[in-house]
């Protein structure tokens, strides 16, 4: 790919950083005793201490940019709780709460939706199709972009766009290693989005070069590190520590990227954004 050509309209000096509101979950009880993505293997150890310090160095990293961080209780019978980002999609201070494909996550639902009844989002709902939260559904600008192929019923697209009253734009990923929408996609600011064209059908991957010429292209190698599960505040962008070579195409475009290693939350398909779910309070 040749460099990004500097982009008139979002010269990068002027990228900036709002703060956020994101919804965390300890990993107390992380570990991989089932598979429901090409990622885990059960016969892999976990390093569970390991996994509560580099799950408690991200959290420091959102403190230390000024975002607020709440948390929400661990449940010891669910593993995979740690990735809040599919509890629910919250946006508008409107919550949809996720309704899961897999039996061994379906308890999660119902935990975040009693977490957002409990702190302050009156308006919400659980799903009535199958939703991965915002493992699927990631607002960029106006829109909500919406992953279907392997968890997300396709169904649940026309659900969020009638709840949520924004357009939906549905994509459909056809690579099994790239399961959730946020495995291939991550969200810079309301106009650049980054992503991995090989994770999406051709017809999605039009949608995409049609919505954001402008688009970052992340390479096959970036994309096995899980470098595009990433959060950005608009101008920070936090995501995992190898994926180099996305690191420096931020950069060049005026973003500042901020590397992270969260190799035990790798082994059950997961890194920074299925870790980090984000509340939109503001309509
Ligand atoms: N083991 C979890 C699953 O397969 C990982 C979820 C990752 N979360 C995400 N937002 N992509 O459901």
């Amino acid at each position: 790919m040749s460099p990004a050509a500097p982009d008139d309209r979002d010269p990068p000096h002027m990228r900036t950083a709002r703060a956020r509101h994101y919804l965390m979950c300890r990993p107390t009880y992380f570990d991989v005793v089932y598979s429901i993505n090409p990622w885990m293997d059960p016969a892999k150890p976990v390093d569970t201490p390991l996994a509560i310090a580099q799950w408690e160095r991200l959290r420091e990293v959102y403190l230390s940019l000024g975002h607020t961080v709440d948390t929400i209780d661990p449940v010891p019978s669910l593993p995979d709780m740690v990735f809040a980002a599919n509890g629910a999609t919250v946006v508008d201070g409107r919550a949809l709460v996720a309704r899961f494909r897999d039996a061994e996550r379906i308890a999660e639902g119902p935990a975040y939706h009693n977490w957002l009844r409990d702190n302050g989002f009156p308006e919400l709902r659980t799903a009535s199709f199958v939703n991965e939260g915002e493992g699927d559904y990631l607002l960029a600008g106006d829109w909500l972009l919406a992953g279907t192929g392997f968890r997300s019923d396709p169904r649940s697209h026309d659900e969020a766009q009638e709840y949520f009253g924004r357009p939906v734009i549905g994509l459909t990923l056809v690579d099994p290693d790239y399961y959730h929408l946020d495995t291939a996609l991550t969200v810079l600011d309301e106009k650049t989005v980054a992503y991995y064209p090989a994770a999406f059908s051709p017809g999605s991957r039009s949608v995409l070069e049609r919505l954001f010429p402008d688009a970052l292209l992340a390479t096959p190698a970036d994309a096995e590190v899980f470098g595009l599960n990433a959060t950005s505040d608009g101008y920070n962008v936090v995501l995992p520590q190898n994926a180099t070579e996305l690191a420096a195409q931020l950069r060049e475009r005026g973003f500042n990227p901020i590397g992270v290693d969260l190799s035990e939350l790798l082994k059950a398909g997961g890194s920074v954004k299925c870790c980090t779910l984000e509340l939109r309070r503001d309509a």
